[in-house]
């Protein structure tokens, strides 16, 4: 080739494409922020990496992020040293737009759950957008509306129906947010205030999503004993509001609804069939995190061991231990007294909770709909659940190489082009010519999660590197200086 030559070239590994196809020993030349050529190639390259004896996949997409304020303010570390090259933020109903007044601040889980809160430059989510779009982004984000925010910004916490000008004045906000390039709405309707909106709010304000053509995503409203209907609730929406439906880490939560993902998912096979466009997603781990205030709404048993402190401002002892552990410290037995006991000396405490089978997570991970999301809580202290740090490497060496779950190129295509089909995002998720040149390159033998439930804050093992926008942003192990991140916003080609 006599072409001008590459500024980088991925020589001799082999390339998995990210559209589930076999993968095959090519090189990756890149130019200007995008893949240039995949083939044998002859050019020269202002730097080359060998990658051979290494698959060669597309950047990872997270589809379920919280790194609304971290994405603006830190390095974006735990997320970059997986492989995640974007980032979606804006789940579970929660964020930091379109405004975040000194109201919202106070907003349960808000400030726990997304880590410290940047001061708002925005009033609108379209600045907030801007306001992504001008950072230094170690990595790309796309963005959600949150309904929570949205919500609290015209009704505050109460817990009633918007009346027909509150509704008009939300949808308006959902409509400014897609106008600006948002990929959908998302809502948490187990939490403060999305649980107080009734489906036909969530149905009047999906329509607007619906309209730009955007997706609905949600924390559905109950994951443990009424599991099947919050998923039904949330395919009634799509099939109402005539939008795209994703299911957020869909999980079976409590004892008693073990083994009920076959059934959510038979009704999510048959909603499709009936013209409902009903996609998941999952993180590769048997426990889930939220706020431990969360245990205070369940009606079910709190079992004392299988619940874990994981992050305090104060109480630093009580961090990495079990209710159970804290009740023998404290001298306290009863369940709920030991989560009342520390919710008053910490109000904003952040827990891992042990509520999930394998079987459920392994049925919902192997299933074609389903991508790859973390859920990560970017809480600068204590012990967050290590899927922040681990869920891509978890994905691809626990259930791909030691369980044999799926293929390698299967889940590869569940963080890759899967997720970017369905968010829109239409030059990422693959190798290919002329996409964005998002790309990771790792050992299919040796790849690992470090991270673990006490030890969370450990980059995983086996990713030699990470190119964002055609910048090696990461490698052996080290992040550089790099910040070739951008802003993606719905349906537009970005490199
Ligand atoms: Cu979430
Ligand atoms: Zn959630």
């Amino acid at each position: 080739m006599t072409d001008a030559p590459f500024d980088l070239l991925i020589r001799g590994g082999t390339v998995v494409d990210g559209t589930g196809a076999p993968g095959v020993r090519a090189d990756v030349g890149i130019r200007a922020g995008r893949i240039a050529a995949i083939g044998s190639l002859d050019g020269s390259a202002k730097r080359e990496i060998d990658a051979r004896g290494r698959a060669v996949t597309p950047g990872f997409i997270d589809v379920h992020a919280h790194d609304d304020a971290a994405v603006l303010s830190t390095s974006m570390d735990f997320k970059l040293m997986q492989g995640v090259t974007t980032d979606i933020v804006g789940n579970c109903g929660a964020g930091v737009a379109p405004a975040l007044g000194d109201g919202l601040r106070g907003l349960p889980g808000v400030e726990i759950v997304l880590g410290p809160l940047p001061v708002a430059t925005w009033t609108t989510f379209g600045e907030y957008m801007q306001a992504v779009d001008d950072a230094d982004l170690a990595i790309n984000v796309g963005c959600f509306v949150p309904h929570g925010i949205v919500r609290a910004r015209h009704l505050g916490m109460d817990r009633r129906a918007p009346d027909p000008a509150e509704l008009a004045a939300m949808q308006a906000d959902v409509d400014e947010g897609m106008a600006a390039g948002a990929l959908g709405m998302s809502t948490g309707l187990i939490y403060m205030p999305g649980t107080f909106a009734a489906t036909d709010e969530v149905v009047a304000l999906t329509g607007v999503v619906a309209k730009h053509g955007g997706i609905y995503m949600s924390h559905i409203r109950d994951e443990s004993e009424r599991l099947l209907e919050a998923v039904e609730e949330a395919i009634t929406i799509g099939r109402e509001a005539g939008c795209p439906v994703e299911i957020s880490h869909h999980k079976a939560s409590a004892r008693s609804v073990w083994g009920k993902t076959a059934d959510s998912i038979e009704m999510i096979e048959k909603a499709r069939e009936g013209g409902v466009d009903v996609t998941f997603d999952v993180y590769p781990y048997t426990a889930g995190s939220t706020i431990l205030s969360a245990a205070r709404g369940v009606t079910r048993e709190i079992e004392p061991d299988a619940i874990m402190v994981a992050s305090v401002r104060e109480h630093r002892e009580y961090e990495g231990k079990t209710l159970g552990e804290i009740g023998e410290l404290l001298g306290i037995e009863d369940p709920r007294e030991i989560v009342n006991r520390v919710l008053a000396d910490e109000p904003s405490a952040v827990a891992v909770f042990f509520s999930m089978h394998e079987d459920d997570v392994r049925r919902v991970l192997a299933h074609p709909l389903c991508m790859i999301g973390s859920d990560g809580i970017p809480s600068p202290t204590g012990k967050p659940h290590p899927r922040l740090y681990g869920t891509f490497p978890r994905v691809l060496g626990t259930y791909v190489r030691e369980v044999g779950l799926v293929s390698l190129e299967e889940g590869v295509r569940k963080m890759t082009s899967l997720p970017a089909q369905r968010m829109n995002l239409p030059d990422r998720g693959e190798l290919r010519e002329g996409f964005a040149a998002d790309i990771v390159v790792f050992d299919p033998a040796t790849i690992t999660d470090v991270a673990t439930y006490q030890e969370p804050r450990q980059y995983p093992a086996g990713i030699d590197y990470v190119v964002v926008n055609g910048e090696v942003a990461a490698e052996h192990g080290r992040q550089n200086a790099a910040r070739a991140g951008k802003l993606l916003r719905r349906g537009q080609v970005t490199a």
